[in-house]
């Protein structure tokens, strides 16, 4: 009544140390978004977008050094022309984005996967945001998946070793010739939209991951989420195999 001031939650968050460099995410969900406010995937798409946006910003700023997105993979051709083509329109807004505010972010991005479907435009923009960026390596990065796929990543990686020259691998050598080698594995993969599987996301560099599942759709996903995430993964004893 008069008088009463509700008590200010006071936010959880985590900072994240030495034993979380390194989390990615399946961001999923956005169809079955647009579908639940009947709009078309596409709108659902722009508004995984924003939240890719904010969330990338949010984990930044509790001390995640290297984020990874899954945000196309190999098999996301199959989707109807107009959904890619949107999908594409939004990845070269961002870069573009990405490029003029390169100085303000302060993150080195890396995009890993086959470049080579993409348009000429893209591929560009791609180029130089990585030229750019390339001086923030010692603060933040930021990997894209984009046309990504676990398997094609493995096999690109062999078919570099056997390009030179070499006649039988090693785990090591397949490792440093991932779209990845030029980071840890994630300590921390997290999937939104109530779907319990890889969809062929960083299969080799998963095999030690702590995997976090949430019923919540990307363009849903709060702060408080990654809050959630994060605790839950501080929680966890990673044995790796031992005792
Ligand atoms: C994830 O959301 C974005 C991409 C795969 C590009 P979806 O588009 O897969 O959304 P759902 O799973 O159909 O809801
Ligand atoms: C995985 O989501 C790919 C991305 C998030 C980019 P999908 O929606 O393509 O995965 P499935 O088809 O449900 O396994
Ligand atoms: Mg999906």
């Amino acid at each position: 009544m008069f008088g009463f001031k509700p008590k200010r939650r006071k936010p959880q968050t985590v900072i994240a140390d030495d034993r979380l460099r390194h989390v990615a995410f399946i961001m999923d969900g956005n169809g079955r978004w647009a579908k639940k406010q009947g709009m078309p995937r596409e709108y659902g798409h722009k508004a995984g977008a924003e939240t890719f946006r904010r969330i990338t910003g949010y984990c930044k700023d509790i001390g995640i050094k290297i984020i990874t997105v899954y945000a196309f993979s190999t098999e996301n051709w199959k989707r109807p022309k107009n959904e890619v083509d949107t999908i594409m329109s939004l990845l070269l807004m961002y870069i573009e984005e990405a490029i003029r505010d390169a100085d303000i972010n302060r993150i080195r991005f890396i995009f890993i996967g086959n470049r080579s479907f993409f348009s000429r435009t893209i591929q560009t923009q791609m180029n130089k945001l990585e030229a750019v960026t390339v001086k923030y390596n010692n603060d933040y990065i930021l990997n894209m998946a984009i046309n990504y796929g676990g398997r094609d990543d493995i096999v690109h990686a062999v078919n570099s070793l056997i390009a030179s020259g070499a006649k039988s691998v090693t785990e090591d050598d397949i490792s440093a010739n991932l779209y990845t080698s030029h980071t840890p594995p994630p300590d921390l993969i997290i999937r939104t939209a109530n779907e319990r599987r890889l969809s062929n996301f960083l299969l080799w560099q998963a095999a030690y991951s702590e995997l976090y599942f949430t019923d919540t759709l990307w363009p849903d996903l709060t702060d408080r989420d990654i809050d959630k995430a994060v605790a839950d993964f501080y929680a966890r004893k990673r044995r790796y195999g031992g005792i």
